[in-house]
């Protein structure tokens, strides 16, 4: 069985990720700087069975981590990044920094090592997007360098570049994948991630806050489809060299993406449209669809995501209260 390192691998997708490969039989190493996953959320390879998983605490910029981490790795799961928009925004310097200079390490370590890499980028490389849905061939259409929000896209986007110069240049195997919005347990809410924001705010009792109008569409995808396509396309001799959207091709608008959280977490919060320059820089631009073309994705898998949304915001709502009654009962005893 294979040996993988999965980066970022302590957050969302990455340790849902890593259960996966670790039950599937693969023997598991992680590398996480721990800047927004959690250690808690390896808490099932790490309990049961110490010789198939590792745990690195380090950045995949420090090369000395990467290469002790990587050593006997047949594939890296590249997916540590610092994630979102938002954070580029308010970060810019360190979340490019840290999107570029992570990328170039990872890709070198596995042309040093001689391993594979599945590159985990983003719907964001579209930009403003030419026509719906998203093909992995179209342009490219950023917005302007003048808005700092195109910056993690611009990024995602550099790093595809190179993962094909790599491959191109010294026959390092490379998949790309491009993800749009995965939500499930685990994601952090800390960086504005809609889902669990407003489940935050619905089990709060606090009005959710739905930036602009609430009329832009989403495609959102249960972790356990992107999950699934990961390891399907990992699997997937014909998927080498290929750039590949993961994502459930189903729309719905952010206001009724509010009212199912509501619905889910039978809450009767009230919903309140906020104005873009409230939460951003002045000008901000959003897009106001995103649907990805999976026919490439089915091709090589044999699979769609297709999960029901609904299906899913119960799991995430059911989390999320098991959380909190575990917050409230350390709190208690600690009264
Ligand atoms: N969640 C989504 O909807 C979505 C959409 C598009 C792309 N992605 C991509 O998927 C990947 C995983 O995202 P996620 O949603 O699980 O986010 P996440 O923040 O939960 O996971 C990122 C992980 O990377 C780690 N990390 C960050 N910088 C690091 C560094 N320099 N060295 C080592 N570890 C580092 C963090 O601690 C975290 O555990 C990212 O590459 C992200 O850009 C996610």
């Amino acid at each position: 069985m294979a040996t993988i390192l999965v980066t970022g691998g302590a957050g969302f997708i990455g340790s849902h990720l890593v259960d996966r490969l670790w039950r599937d039989g693969a023997t598991v190493r992680v590398l996480d700087d721990l800047s927004s996953g959690l250690l808690e959320n390896l808490s099932g390879p790490r309990e049961f069975e110490r010789e198939r998983f590792r745990f690195t605490l380090g950045s995949v910029t420090d090369r000395d981590a990467l290469d002790e981490a990587a050593a006997g790795c047949d594939w890296i799961f590249h997916l540590a990044a610092v994630v979102g928009v938002r954070r580029v925004v308010e970060e810019p310097v360190e979340a490019q920094r840290n999107l570029l200079h992570g990328t170039e390490a990872v890709l070198e370590c596995a042309r040093r090592n001689g391993c594979g890499v599945l590159l985990a980028s983003s719907s964001e490389v579209y930009g403003k997007g030419l026509r719906i849905p998203f093909h992995e061939d179209d342009d490219l259409r950023l917005g302007s360098p003048a808005h700092a929000r195109w910056g993690y896209g611009a990024a995602k986007a550099m790093g595809e570049f190179l993962a094909k110069s790599y491959a191109d240049t010294y026959d390092v195997p490379v998949i790309v994948t491009r993800f749009f919005n995965t939500v499930g347990p685990r994601q952090n809410g800390r960086f504005g991630m809609v889902v669990p924001r407003f489940v935050r705010q619905a089990l709060g009792g606090a009005p959710i806050t739905v930036y602009g109008d609430g009329a832009q569409q989403r495609c959102f995808t249960d972790v356990r489809d992107t999950v699934e396509c990961l390891v399907r396309l990992w699997q997937c001799p014909e998927a080498i060299g290929e750039i590949v959207n993961i994502g459930n091709d189903r729309e719905i608008t952010i206001l009724d993406l509010a009212r199912r959280v509501l619905g889910a977490c039978d809450s009767d919060s009230e919903i309140r449209c906020v104005a873009y320059d409230q939460v951003f820089p002045a000008g901000f631009e959003d897009v106001r669809r995103r649907v990805p073309d999976v026919t490439r994705l089915e091709q090589l898998t044999g699979y769609r995501p297709a999960r029901d949304l609904d299906e899913t915001l119960g799991w995430i709502v059911a989390d999320a209260r098991a959380r909190l009654d575990r917050a409230a009962s350390v709190t208690g005893s600690r009264a």
